[in-house]
């Protein structure tokens, strides 16, 4: 086992840190300058059928469902298909609606999650066109999906998952460029977005420097009994995930939340002693974020934001936030680079806690039982 972790101390470590390398087997003979070739949907005219949708359905479960709702903004800019986003398990339990002209994305790292296949059987049942996103060849999930796209991220050991969330929204952001690939609207846009992907390796080997920073972060962190994460618009879903990285491994209590929702409610916490994660990065919803640091800094919040490089003075002129500054991407990729300061922060937080960083307490790597 130690020969498998090389030089790591934890296989989640070494995950974290074999990002650049997993993204790029990720998009390997698929991202090109002309354009994205996903074979596994191009068979069969599947692309045209997804086009022709009336609907999109992405279901998941845990870190899959993140990721596919941090796809979501992108797929619909670029699709013009709405989105409904739907966890397996709740899908279930509603009986929701599925119809012959949607089209359903399952998305499971081991295409094994008995939540996740059960909402497949009963989509398959309802005749919409069911594609698989998964990391495992030869997964039930592979077999039983009509067609889908592998994610390539290579064999994730950690039961916290990490690069294949990263790889799953790539896949994502690769099959929104597919689908759309027919609209000129769009085209200048598709090709700011497969150049960023390009680059975006090696954004991620620089914001993965952040190393040392966030384990200094989890430091002052060590005591807290909660955590918030605040986000909006792409980054929703990096709130979400962060938070569930920081409770599955570090066994603290973390909460992610929409920041529009933050007056509906959760300002009620804020006082001198949580911390609060806020991610304002720049996007097009900038400003209201900043809007959100001044309200939280006006009840005295204890913020901790993260900004795009240079970024710092614009978050919090007063200087009264500890700020983490991550490189600036293309904005439906800022996701995949904004998770990785939480991942790290996940990670040192239950090392100096003392917990079992690759298998937490009650938990298994798949959850194939009801
Ligand atoms: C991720 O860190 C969790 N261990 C968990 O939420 C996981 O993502 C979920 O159980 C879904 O697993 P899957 O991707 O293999 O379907």
């Amino acid at each position: 086992e130690q020969i498998k972790k090389g030089s790591y101390d934890h296989f989640m470590q070494k995950e974290i840190h074999e990002q650049p390398h997993s993204l790029t087997t990720t998009m390997r003979g698929r991202v090109k300058d002309s354009g994205v070739l996903l074979g596994g949907l191009k068979e069969k005219e599947y692309l045209k059928t997804i086009r022709r949708s009336r609907r999109l359905v992405f279901i998941g479960c845990g870190t899959s469902y993140n990721a596919a709702l941090a796809a979501r903004p992108f797929v619909e800019e670029l699709t013009g298909i709405p989105v409904t986003m739907e966890v397996a398990s709740d899908l279930l339990d509603r009986q929701g609606p599925i119809y012959r002209e949607d089209t359903a994305f399952f998305v499971s790292q081991s295409g094994e999650t008995a939540d996740t296949l059960l909402a497949l059987d009963y989509a398959l049942e309802n005749g919409a066109l069911c594609v698989g996103i998964t990391n495992t060849v030869g997964s039930t999930l592979s077999r039983r999906t009509h067609c889908g796209v592998h994610i390539n991220a290579g064999c994730e050991i950690g039961v916290a998952s990490t690069k294949a969330y990263t790889s799953q929204i790539v896949v994502m952001v690769m099959v929104a460029l597919a689908v759309g690939s027919d609209q000129i609207s769009t085209q200048v846009r598709r090709q700011a977005i497969i150049s960023g992907l390009s680059n975006l390796p090696s954004n991620v080997s620089e914001v993965l420097k952040l190393d040392t920073e966030m384990k200094e972060l989890a430091s002052s962190l060590i005591d807290s009994e909660s955590l918030l994460v605040f986000g909006r618009g792409y980054n929703y879903a990096t709130a979400l995930e962060g938070a569930l990285k920081v409770k599955e491994v570090a066994l603290m209590h973390s909460e992610g939340m929409l920041a529009g929702e933050m007056k509906h409610g959760p300002l009620a916490l804020v006082d001198e002693n949580l911390p609060i994660i806020v991610i304002a990065t720049r996007d097009a919803c900038f400003s209201k974020q900043q809007s959100v640091i001044q309200q939280l800094l006006s009840r005295k919040g204890r913020l901790i934001v993260m900004c795009s490089k240079g970024d710092a003075s614009a978050v919090c002129p007063s200087g009264s936030c500890r700020v983490i500054e991550v490189p600036e991407v293309a904005d439906c990729l800022q996701p995949v680079i904004n998770i990785i300061p939480l991942q790290l922060l996940a990670y040192h937080l239950t090392v100096l806690r003392g917990f079992d960083v690759d298998q937490p307490r009650n938990l298994a790597k798949s959850v194939t039982t009801q």
